[in-house]
């Protein structure tokens, strides 16, 4: 994996982030104590994720609610998704992955400046999960805090980390998208239950020599359509009791149908905005991970990107949507398996509840 810079924020030294061959958007200059002075790029360090044992496949849902596996896999693309262990939560398989990711970096959990966990899952409303991932990997009394940007919610993570390190506050940031949805899914809603799974990933982002690192993102929210995904009870509008259990307003709803135009929409002209501020034409791009929610939608943006099927990475029929977890799972197994390498452009795209929808551009 990419090793930060020798010499970069070494006690003492000056880290001067240039104007060199970085795209405009991105130019600045950070000063970082006094000495040497170099270009500053962020870029991940090392990846890491864990993923419950138990498979839920399609013919088990079949048995559970009225659908079918030729229904699920034309209409979303899924066969499988994953379902955590009563005793697994959303910060026990977070440091399992980010275990993984630290060891990857060569940086150990003391190393840590902050923990962001992506989730809409937490493990409980307080305190945030990121405090009990903090806890349990052993890291130190660093800044740590729970992001809600559902499906969107790991490029919200690496991007608020890019600005932290990128102006010399941290140098080494965890992010991690983690959901186990299955404790908020009702088995008996087949609009629900046939596309979310469990799955956890992390990446520590920190300088890298350039021309690596992120080279463009952007991010968004429109709070206008948040009926259309969301957990009615549980929070101050609807404290959780025994008439919000009975109506089951725990559980997650959804208006797929109305996601799926807008999906498709937001995330080719964020896909377009990242390639234009960095002047990067759609056949450049070696790799595009996009949201794993449906095999329809990602088909519908590449499409329209005008990406070839090739360069889609696609891990949906084995892991379903695992909301903020999804894009960090699909670059874990790209990074372990060799298909994404030094100086790759890879392209990330997410939609999600909220709404929100965003994209990364960066190379590797
Ligand atoms: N099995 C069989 N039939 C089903 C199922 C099922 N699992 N689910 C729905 N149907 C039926 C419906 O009842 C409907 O039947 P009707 O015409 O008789 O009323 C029919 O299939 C069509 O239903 P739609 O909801 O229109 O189906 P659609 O093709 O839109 O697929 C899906 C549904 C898969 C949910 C799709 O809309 C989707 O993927 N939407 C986007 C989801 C998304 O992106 N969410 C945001 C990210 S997730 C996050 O942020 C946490």
């Amino acid at each position: 994996m990419r090793q930060p810079p020798s010499g970069m924020y070494k006690a003492g030294a000056l880290l001067e982030h240039k104007e060199g061959n970085l795209p405009a958007h991105s130019r600045g200059t950070a000063k970082v104590g006094l000495g040497v002075s170099m270009e500053l790029a962020v870029g991940i360090l090392g990846t890491g994720s864990e993923l419950p044992e138990k498979v839920l496949t399609n013919f088990d849902l079949e048995k559970m609610v009225n659908t079918s596996d030729q229904w699920i896999t034309e209409r979303t693309g899924i066969k499988e998704r994953r379902q955590a262990a009563p005793h697994e939560t959303t910060s026990t398989l977070s440091v399992k992955a980010s275990r993984k990711a630290l060891a990857m970096a060569g940086i150990t959990p003391e190393n840590l400046d902050l923990i962001i966990c992506a989730t809409i899952s937490p493990d409980m409303p307080l305190p945030s999960t990121a405090a009990l991932i903090q806890r349990d990997l052993g890291a130190r009394a660093c800044c740590a805090f729970d992001l809600a940007a559902a499906c969107s919610g790991f490029l919200f993570g690496m991007t608020v980390a890019e600005q932290f390190i990128r102006n010399g506050k941290y140098k080494y940031v965890l992010v991690i998208g983690a959901e186990v949805l299955s404790r908020y899914v009702d088995y008996q809603d087949r609009k629900t239950c046939v596309i979310f799974g469990d799955g956890v990933a992390a990446a520590v982002l920190g300088p890298v020599t350039p021309p690596s690192g992120i080279l463009a993102s952007d991010l968004h929210t429109e709070g206008q359509h948040a009926n259309h995904l969301y957990i009615p009870a549980g929070g101050t509008a609807s404290p959780a009791s025994h008439e919000t259990v009975t109506r089951g307003d725990h559980y997650i709803k959804m208006r797929g149908n109305e996601l799926f135009k807008v999906a498709v929409r937001n995330m080719e002209e964020v896909s377009r905005r990242v390639m234009e501020k960095a002047q990067i034409c759609p056949n450049q791009i070696d790799l595009f991970v996009p949201h794993q929610a449906n095999q329809r939608i990602n088909e519908a943006v590449r499409e329209r990107l005008g990406v070839v099927p090739e360069k889609v990475y696609s891990n949906i029929d084995r892991i379903g949507n695992t909301s903020s977890a999804s894009i960090p799972i699909c670059l874990d197994e790209c990074v372990r398996s060799g298909r994404l390498k030094k100086g790759d452009l890879i392209l990330m795209a997410a939609f999600g509840a909220g709404v929100t929808w965003g994209a990364v551009l960066m190379r590797w």
